[in-house]
C-alpha cells in the first residue's frame, strides 16, 4: 500500500488562519504584532526563507521590521542593532536567520537577544526551559514537527521515535519536545548522529522516523520500518532540485504517512513562526 502524502501546506494553513484571528484579537485590543527579521548577507538560500517569513506575516496581520544588512557588518554592529530591537516596544519577536558570515559569533547573537521576544526559540535560557517542560516558544521547525504529526492523527505517546540529526535548531529541540511528559509527546526518543555506529539499526526499529540530515536522500526504504510515519526536514539543493533527506518514491511504499519536500515541513515552519510571534505579543 502507498503511503498517505502529509499535506504541510494545507496543515500550515489551517494554522495561519488560527494566527490570524488571534492576531485580530491583538488588534482589537490596539496591539499590532510585529516582528524584526534580520538577515546579514546575501546567501540565496537565506534571502528566500526570509522573504516567505515577511510575506506570511504580512498576510495575518503582523507588521516586518526589515533589516537586511551587507555580509561585513561588524558584529558589535549587529548587536547594536539587537539591542534597539529588544528596547523597541513595537516589536515583539525578533529573527536572526542563520547561518551568520564567519566573522560573527553566532552563539554571542543568539544570547543577545532579549529570551521573551526570541520568535525562533534560539536564546539559550528558552532551549533551557523547553528541556525543562516549561517553553515561552518552541523554535519553529520542531513545533512545525510536533503540530503536523498531533493534526495527522498520529500517536506520539508510547511511540519510538528516531531523531537522525542533532542541530541546535532541529534535532535537539525536536528529541526534547517529543519526550516530555505532556500531551502530544511521551514518545521513546533515539537521536542518530555522524558518529552513530550504525543508524540503520535505530532507523528500522522507528515508528516515527525523524531525517534531519542535510543530505540529499540519506534515508533509503531499507532503513524504514513497515507502517512507520516518515517526516523528512531536508532541504537540499541539488542539480535536479530541491531534494528531501529521505528517498520519498521508494519510502512512500513501506510507511503509512510521509511528508514531501517541498511541501511537507517547510510551510509549518513558517505557520509556527508567525504564532510564536503572536503567542510574544500576548496573542
Ligand atoms: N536557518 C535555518 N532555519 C532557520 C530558522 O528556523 N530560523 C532562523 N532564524 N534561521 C534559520
Amino acid at each position: 500500500m502507498t503511503a498517505a502524502v502529509i499535506d504541510g501546506k494545507a496543515l500550515a494553513q489551517q494554522v495561519r488562519s488560527e494566527v490570524k484571528e488571534r492576531a485580530a484579537g491583538l488588534a482589537r485590543a490596539g496591539i499590532t504584532p510585529g516582528l524584526a527579521t534580520v538577515l546579514v548577507g546575501e546567501d540565496p538560500a537565506s534571502t528566500i526563507y526570509v522573504s516567505s517569513k515577511q510575506k506570511a506575516c504580512a498576510e495575518v496581520g503582523i507588521k516586518v521590521w526589515d533589516y537586511p544588512l551587507p555580509a561585513s557588518t561588524p558584529e558589535d554592529e549587529l548587536l547594536a542593532l539587537i539591542a534597539d530591537l529588544n528596547a523597541n516596544d513595537g516589536v515583539h519577536g525578533i529573527l536572526v536567520q542563520l547561518p551568520l558570515p564567519e566573522h560573527i559569533d553566532e552563539q554571542k547573537v543568539l544570547v543577545a537577544v532579549d529570551p521573551l521576544k526570541d520568535a525562533d526559540g534560539f536564546h539559550p535560557m528558552n532551549l533551557g526551559r523547553l528541556l525543562a517542560g516549561d517553553p515561552v516558544v518552541a523554535p519553529a521547525t520542531p513545533a512545525g514537527i510536533q503540530e503536523m504529526l498531533i493534526r495527522s492523527g498520529v500517536e506520539i505517546s508510547g511511540a519510538e521515535v528516531v531523531v537522525v540529526g542533532r542541530s541546535n535548531i532541529v534535532g535537539k529541540p525536536i528529541a526534547a519536545m517529543l519526550m516530555q511528559k505532556a500531551p502530544g509527546a511521551n514518545a521513546t526518543v533515539t537521536i542518530c548522529h555522524t558518529r552513530t555506529r550504525d543508524i540503520a539499526e535505530h532507523t528500522v526499529r522507528a515508528d516515527i522516523l525523524i531525517a534531519a540530515i542535510g543530505r540529499a536522500h540519506a534515508i533509503t526504504a531499507p532503513m524504514i520500518k513497515k507502517g512507520a510515519v516518515v517526516i523528512d526536514v531536508g532541504m537540499n539543493r541539488t542539480e535536479d532540485g530541491l531534494k528531501g533527506d529521505v528517498d520519498f518514491e521508494a519510502a512512500k511504499e513501506i510507511c503509512s504517512q510521509i511528508t514531501p519536500v517541498p511541501g511537507g515541513v517547510g510551510p509549518m515552519t513558517i505557520a509556527m513562526l508567525l504564532s510564536n510571534t503572536v503567542k510574544l505579543a500576548g496573542g
